[in-house]
């Protein structure tokens, strides 16, 4: 029985939830007088206790079963059942990039780490109670259908562990009146089941157990002022807490609020989806685990592709046109993307006609999405709709606002083309009940009769975009067509360095469907237009000139690095002209550390690199912490304007052995010779492991690599110079110190070993005192802050006079005390090359150091 036996963190019922959890132990308290009587007290309670927990099961089964249909359709027409691909999830290491080493960086957090699935984690749930879970992806990448296949599952009894799973959608964000209550919230705005039994007694379960609830948060996108949002004053949140009852409401920000600051179901499963951009970024703080959607890889593509193709003839004529196409190849990434690719291909279009940009994508598109109807009036009804899609770009915002009148007609339009979609934020209905009701909605304003028909549900409907590329493409539309706005299409206005701040990603979109329409759509925009052709050739030349005046204007060492790749997926979207100009421009030393890398960002940057080649142009790539494929590393390694380059050591070891086992001797040589990694600086614990990797290959130890190209040994190892362990999170420790000990013999060319606070002991400054002796060059060594006592410095001081060319030595800030202090001033007689001993630390007794400084200045 556990809405009796677990107890609830106090505080945490309310008033509501307490009566109901008395009402059943009601009889367990009354005393009993006589015998009978108390019999059948008792068996009243059992009755009661068990009819509770009957309905409450009952419930639960209902609620599962209305999960399940809700959660069959992913997008309109097509059915998880067949066409779900199961996506790549990855967790993330959470870390922040160091303040002064990239202020103008997008990304707060690393994009390395192994993969897991988004199960798993929900799965380790065991033994940590407080559990945030955050799913980034940016548009297109399927976290709503991931959290709709996680919603199935459950409904299909896939999450033992959870009784409850409530889905709120991040859009209940634009209901300000303060209306709700906990229990509202979950019972009523949540997708699960219309109530059938009391909702008090539900409620009651709920608050009962919230271990076993998973409230999952669908798109946090929308979130305006989220820093308020987990904020709020503690004692807001404290009189939410005692006053959360019938009684008193809330506006639905405050509710969220309080969740997402653990005091409302504090212990409950979060999952929140959020695209990284703005809200996520700032959402990260708060959580324990970060998973991301990776995207397609190809074998999903096909998977995908199999599933929308039923047709055999179709299937084989999709697959090859899709193989000769490389750029839509690459959009097929984004799910979303991939279906609009497919919606393409299933016209079974020859590969000539096939789109290369995203601009083609989605005009093939909007071609096709139009239905039939009177040309001129469509025309009109697509330019307003256009126009609202610009509107919402610039708003940030996905949905229509509720207070924007919108003629009907464009609304059927725009519902028509599928690119509007009714959502009623209040309990999710399916798609064909949104449908009826706004129809009725519709018709309802049209005929003004004032008719409260459903008054209550359609109060909550709002109007969302359905794709935020398409909205994107229509927003881009509308800025061609206008003369007066067309201006703010073209991206880096300011050119101010650091103070830019993240655009939106369907800005970013419309910048660059702008250029496209621009040089590749002129017939169709002119269809738009109003103007002669002659006026319009005139318009459309002189936009160009702007456009092409802009680029050549700006100062491109004054990008940032997200801005050199978004300016190349913007150029690749126009025409060759641009991208010349681009390629005569770019920054020699290209480094994109920290910025996500998708497959079409790497198929741009390709075509701009190639571009330089050809002008005649040399180029250093560091693609550390891109997140790129390999098989990305692999295609900008091919081309032969690459003098040098850095990326994931872990990779660039997957890339040479697939290189090798191909035989591709000529690429493999290139990707040994020119892959570098001075200076390095191990930011994560994996990193050593990956070193250690790399060194075992130089000294011919690897089992997969044994390539005559490698016989020399890998010359990236040759060349470190530097190596420093600035780990944010987690330390090295003994283990690391001995993993690196281990390696350190070989890389021969170390000046500087930077290891300060790194919690490392005697045990392991003993295995690296051994290694160091065998470092020619080694000249600064830094043990600052460590766990070092006497014992460890002993057997530092036993090798100091071995290391030949040390002019620096830190253990300042350890535990070593007088012996190790004077152990190593012994030893610092026979080292004339040292400059600097800094030892200090308070364990040294008072007076020691003193004279030992004294005697050798050198001391500090
Ligand atoms: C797309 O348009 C073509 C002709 O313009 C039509 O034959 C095809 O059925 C349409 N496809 C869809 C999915 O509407
Ligand atoms: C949209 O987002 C950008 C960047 O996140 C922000 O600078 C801008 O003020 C936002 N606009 C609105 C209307 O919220
Ligand atoms: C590497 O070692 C293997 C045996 O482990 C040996 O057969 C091979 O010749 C070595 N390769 C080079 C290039 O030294
Ligand atoms: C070693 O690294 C730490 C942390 O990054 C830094 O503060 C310190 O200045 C470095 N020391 C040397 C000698 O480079």
């Amino acid at each position: 029985a556990p809405i009796l036996m677990s107890s609830s963190p106090p505080g945490s019922l309310s008033d509501t939830a307490s009566k109901a959890v008395s009402s059943s132990c009601v009889s367990l308290r009354s005393p009993s007088c006589g015998e009978d009587h108390g019999h059948s007290q008792a068996f009243t309670f059992e009755t009661n206790i068990f009819s509770f927990l009957k309905r409450v099961k009952d419930y639960i089964q209902a609620a599962k079963s209305h999960m399940y249909q809700l959660c069959l359709e992913m997008e309109e027409g097509l059915s998880i059942m067949s066409h779900y691909v199961d996506p790549h999830v990855t967790q993330r290491e959470i870390y922040r990039l160091g303040k002064s080493t990239n202020k103008c960086s997008d990304k707060e957090f690393s994009i390395t780490g192994r993969t897991h699935r988004l199960k798993n984690s929900l799965h380790s749930n065991e033994g940590k109670s407080r559990r945030c879970i955050l799913l980034l992806g940016n548009a297109g990448m399927g976290k709503t259908t991931l959290i709709k296949k996680l919603c199935l599952d459950w409904s299909r009894d896939s999450f033992p562990q959870f009784d409850f799973v409530f889905l709120l959608d991040g859009k209940g964000l634009t209901l300000t009146e303060p209306v709700h209550s906990l229990q509202t919230l979950l019972l009523d705005l949540s997708s699960i089941a219309p109530c059938c039994v009391d909702p008090d007694e539900v409620y009651a379960q709920v608050l009962a157990a919230p271990k076993r609830v998973l409230l999952i948060f669908d798109g946090f996108d929308e979130l305006r002022d989220y820093e308020s949002l987990l904020q709020t004053q503690e004692k807001d949140c404290v009189t939410l807490l005692q006053k959360d009852s019938k009684m008193q409401t809330f506006t639905v920000r405050q509710l969220y609020s309080a969740i997402l600051q653990r005091l409302l179901l504090p212990g409950c499963t979060l999952l929140l989806s959020s695209r990284p951009r703005g809200a996520g970024s700032q959402l990260l703080r708060r959580v324990d685990a970060l998973l991301e959607v990776c995207g397609f890889t190809s074998d999903s593509i096909e998977t995908y592709l199999t599933h929308y193709f039923t047709d055999p003839d179709l299937r084989a004529s999709a697959f090859e046109c899709l193989k000769s196409s490389s750029y839509l190849h690459h959009l097929c990434w984004n799910p979303a993307l991939c279906r609009l690719a497919c919606m393409v291909l299933e016209q079974g279009r020859s590969s000539e006609d096939l789109p290369r940009t995203l601009t083609e994508l989605y005009d093939k598109n909007r071609h096709n999405l139009s239905k039939n109807g009177d040309e001129s009036d469509s025309k009109d009804l697509l330019l307003q709709l256009c126009a609202l899609a610009w509107e919402g770009v610039k708003a940030n915002s996905s949905s229509i606002p509720r207070d924007r009148t919108i003629p009907t007609k464009v609304k059927v339009f725009g519902m028509g083309m599928g690119i509007l979609h009714p959502q009623n934020l209040r309990r999710r209905l399916s798609n064909e009940d949104n449908r009826n009701l706004e129809k009725k909605r519709v018709e309802g304003q049209s005929e003004k009769k004032g008719k409260d028909i459903n008054s209550a549900d359609c109060k909550d409907l709002i109007l969302v975009w359905t794709c935020a590329f398409l909205q994107s493409y229509l927003a881009a539309v509308h800025l061609n067509v206008l003369d007066r706005s067309f201006l703010q299409a073209l991206p880096f206005q300011t050119g101010a360095k650091c103070r830019r701040r993240p655009k939106k990603e369907e800005l970013e979109l419309t910048q660059r469907i702008v250029v496209g329409l621009l040089y590749h759509k002129k017939e169709k925009l002119q269809h738009l237009h109003s103007q002669t052709e002659t006026v319009f050739r005139n318009t459309l030349t002189s936009r160009q000139g702007l456009a092409a005046k802009h680029l050549a204007g700006l100062s491109y060492s004054n990008l940032v690095p997200a801005q050199v790749l978004e300016l190349c997926n913007y150029v690749y979207e126009a025409s060759t002209k641009l991208a010349t100009q681009l390629a005569e421009n770019l920054p020699e030393s290209l480094r994109f550390n920290g910025v996500p890398f998708s497959p079409p960002d790497v198929f741009a940057m390709k075509d701009a690199l190639r571009r330089g080649g050809a002008e005649g142009r040399n180029f250093c790539l560091d693609l550390e912490n891109t997140g790129i494929q390999i098989s990305g590393l692999r295609a900008l390694m091919s081309l032969n304007n690459i003098n040098s380059f850095r990326a994931c050591i872990a990779d660039v070891i997957s890339l040479w052995e697939q290189l090798e086992q191909s035989g591709e001797e000529e690429l493999l040589q290139g990707a040994v010779s020119k892959f570098h990694i001075h200076p390095l600086k191990a930011t994560q614990v994996c990193h050593i492991a990956h070193l250690e990797k790399l060194v075992n290959i130089h000294m011919n130890k690897s089992s997969q690599l044994s390539h005559s190209i490698l016989a020399d040994g890998v010359p990236a190892v040759k060349d470190l110079h530097k190596l420093e362990f600035d780990l944010e999170e987690s330390k090295i420790e003994d283990e690391g110190a001995d993993k690196l000990a281990m390696v350190l013999d070989s890389l021969t060319s170390l000046e500087v070993l930077n290891l300060s606070q790194n919690c490392i002991g005697d045990h392991g400054v003993k295995k690296l005192a051994l290694a160091l002796k065998d470092l020619p060059k080694l000249h600064c060594l830094s043990l600052y802050s460590n766990e070092i006592s006497d014992e460890g410095a002993e057997s530092l001081a036993a090798v100091l006079p071995q290391m030949p060319s040390l002019t620096q030595l830190d253990v300042g800030y350890n535990k070593l005390q007088g012996v190790g202090a004077q152990s190593l001033a012994l030893s610092l007689r026979d080292c004339k090359k040292v400059k600097t001993l800094r030892m200090w630390n308070q364990c040294i007794p008072y007076g020691v150091f003193e004279r030992l400084q004294r005697q050798d200045s050198r001391i500090l």
